[in-house]
């Protein structure tokens, strides 16, 4: 008798202790390195903010966030690498609406669904772009830019990120709106594609701010608009595509973590918080501010704000790139 009490005693207490792991495991989470996939080449504007944010979160989680970058095919490939990775919340997500909302537009089939097979966590921020040329273009604004490219479609050529980059759809929608068929330089990135830019290889790129201010202010590039319908404070003398000549013209890129599909709420609220407080810290808002980037307010910063921008996005930006006349690869 005294034997079976004992061991029911026993039972109770390794069921309790059981039940309790989860709990102390999601507590003691991150208990190692976490892996942040960003879709992208390493240099450009997803790699860099992935690195300001993710130094600062890895201070303040206890554990290094380290960069992964898995570029190619428009960012699809790292994205999918994390819609199928376990959802431990130790394989991570940065990117940006592109490789989640525009290119449902843009292929016939994707390998994820980005509103069922990620978690939102939290949005990092939203970036202008720039229309930026090789700096030996002739053409000293955005009239003569437009007015160039018309008159040379066979030869004219465009860089991007590959199929529903960012710099895919800011490219897209201006050349769509100028009327002008050119040829397209996918890169695995804007990091490298910008670098042949630098060097002349190509002619002109819509990029985020975050990736070319530096080359503007050096002279190596020639800034002709801002994506936004207000000038950028960093490129004042720089007119907005809109009041250039194509009005109507507006992109943002906005930008955040992920995790797969299932990973536990008391994780994503974790890093939701070590992003918050990264947001917040004077010495990365500051650097983000100068690099032009539109820091979320308390409320945009939520995993739920974050799930409703994506869908925002996605019936925002799909019919748009449909009516663009853009054919699915
Ligand atoms: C894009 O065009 O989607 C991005 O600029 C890619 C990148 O971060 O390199």
């Amino acid at each position: 008798m005294k034997l079976q009490r004992r061991v029911l005693l026993a039972a109770a207490g390794s069921a309790g202790l059981a039940a309790l792991a989860p709990a102390v495991q999601a507590q003691a989470y991150p208990t190692k390195p976490i892996t942040v996939i960003v879709p992208f080449a390493a240099g450009g504007p997803t790699d860099a903010l992935a690195r300001v944010l993710c130094q600062k979160m890895s201070e303040i989680l206890g554990q290094q966030l380290v960069v992964e970058n898995v570029g190619g095919a428009g960012g699809t490939i790292g994205v999918n690498k994390v819609a199928k990775a376990a959802n431990d919340g130790y394989t991570l997500l940065f990117t940006h609406m592109g490789t989640l909302a525009v290119n449902i537009a843009l292929y016939k089939s994707l390998p994820y669904d980005s509103q069922k097979d990620l978690e939102p966590i939290g949005m990092g921020g939203t970036n202008p772009m720039v229309l930026v040329t090789k700096k030996d273009l002739p053409a000293k604004d955005f009239g003569e830019f437009m007015a160039y490219v018309k008159a040379n479609q066979k030869k004219v050529q465009y860089g991007m990120a590959g199929i529903g980059a960012a710099s895919h759809l800011g490219g897209l929608m201006l050349n769509s709106m100028m009327k002008v068929e050119v040829l397209e330089i996918p890169y695995k990135g804007t990091g490298p594609a910008l670098n042949d830019l630098v060097s002349g290889t190509f002619d002109y790129m819509v990029d985020q701010a975050v990736n070319v201010l530096p080359q503007i202010s050096s002279g190596n590039v020639k800034a002709l608009g801002v994506s936004t319908l207000k000038r950028l404070p960093q490129l004042p003398d720089v007119p907005t595509i809109d009041e250039a000549g194509l009005k109507g013209y507006e992109v943002t890129i906005w930008n955040g973590f992920f995790g797969p599909k299932g990973m536990a709420k008391e994780n994503i609220a974790k890093v939701n918080d070590a992003l918050a407080r990264t947001l917040a810290d004077a010495t990365v808002s500051k650097r983000l501010t100068e690099l032009a980037v539109d820091l979320p307010s308390k409320e945009e910063g939520t995993p739920e704000a974050l799930r409703s921008l994506l869908k925002s996005s996605i019936d925002k930006w799909v019919p748009a790139v449909q009516a663009a006349g853009v054919k699915p690869e």
